[in-house]
């Protein structure tokens, strides 16, 4: 028996009250509102309360997707929250968010890293593993609470992250044409120290051995803008579609400047892509769904139309889907 193709059947999206803005910033680093806006496009980000963990948002974003898409908790049997600030080392923050949910004992549960390309990699081992037959529906989550992970006296990182969670649900396709239509998924060798979090027990550098975000920005941002480029053309050739038949794409949130830059080389208008990071910053795995979902709350994504999503995150990893909504 065919098997149908599979959909994003709904969207959510959750990002904490509290804002932080740049002009706040500027009075606890040395640091500016005009410098932050003209490096990055970023104008303000939001910061989870004290007791708000990683669990806590990507529950109230994944709430919104189930009703979007008409489906409670206990039709789900494949959850994959994709983020570099669990709550736990162990278990996975994904079972948190089972129990919090009520999505019954029995659904697939865990975590997935791949940093900010984090929910197109969890995107595409959802499609898998729906494809297979094996699963029905699948909640797939980016939440990241990069807040606790930030050296806040540090001007040359603090200014870029925000807390968030976003979250689709995936299932068998619902409306004739509306199916994921491919996914790549791609890591770039030998630049992992470029941009990581020390580990419990292991850091690139001995003597700053403290769990917060290192990057090197500079090299980070070149290969950022090759990687999207890349794995965009990469997948429009292997669909044999053009950039102009691309209704909106949905870049990583990181920095307004790589998105014109990827807009320029692409050749495509910068009114195509959409952009939310002068809002949230860089939410990591959480910024291309609390994206896509604010583009269809927009109305930049309507039924039929083909859209682009493209990510780059530490390792370095990068990849790219796309959907026809
Ligand atoms: N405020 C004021 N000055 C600053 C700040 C700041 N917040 N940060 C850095 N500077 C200073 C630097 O110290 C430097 O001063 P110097 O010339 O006296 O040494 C000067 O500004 C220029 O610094 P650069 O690093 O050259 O600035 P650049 O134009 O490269 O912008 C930035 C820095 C915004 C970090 C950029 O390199 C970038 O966006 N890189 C990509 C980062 C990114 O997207 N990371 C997320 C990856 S996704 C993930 O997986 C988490």
């Amino acid at each position: 028996m065919a098997l149908s193709p599979i959909a994003i059947l709904g969207t959510g999206a959750y990002a904490p009250n509290r804002i932080l803005t740049n002009e706040e910033l500027a009075q606890r680093v040395e640091t500016s509102h005009d410098w932050i806006v003209s490096r990055t496009g970023i104008r303000e980000r939001r910061v989870a309360d004290p007791g708000q963990t990683t669990a806590d948002l990507a529950t109230e974003a994944a709430r919104e997707a189930l009703a979007n898409a008409q489906i409670t908790p206990q039709d789900v049997d494949l959850l994959i929250l994709a983020t570099v600030t669990p709550d736990l080392d162990m278990p996975a923050t994904a079972c948190l968010v089972q129990q919090k949910l009520g999505i019954p004992s029995g659904a697939a549960c865990f975590d997935l890293n791949a940093a900010c390309t984090g929910f197109l990699y969890a995107l595409d081992v959802a499609w898998a593993m729906l494809s297979s037959g094996r699963y029905r529906h699948a909640l797939v989550i980016g939440a990241e609470r990069l807040s606790s992970v930030l050296d806040w006296e540090d001007r040359t990182t603090c200014v870029l992250f925000g807390d968030g969670a976003g979250a689709v649900v995936l299932g068998a396709s619902r409306r004739p044409g509306s199916a994921i239509l491919a996914s790549r998924l791609h890591t770039v060798a030998g630049t992992a120290e470029l941009l990581h979090i020390p580990g419990a027990t292991f850091s690139f550098d001995p003597a700053d051995p403290k769990r917060v975000i290192r990057m090197k920005g500079k090299e980070v941002f070149k290969l950022a803008v090759r990687a999207m480029e890349d794995v965009a053309r990469e997948l429009l050739e292997q669909q044999g579609v053009s950039g102009d038949q691309i209704d909106c794409i949905i870049p990583h949130q990181a920095n307004q400047r790589i998105i014109d830059s990827i807009a320029q080389y692409l050749k495509l208008p910068l009114d195509r892509f959409f952009i939310n990071l002068d809002r949230y910053g860089n939410t990591s795995a959480a910024s291309i769904p609390i994206a896509l979902h604010e583009a269809r709350m927009q109305g930049r994504v309507q039924p039929g139309q083909l859209v682009l999503m493209v990510a780059f995150g530490a390792g370095l990893t990068y990849g790219g889907a796309l959907v026809r909504w």
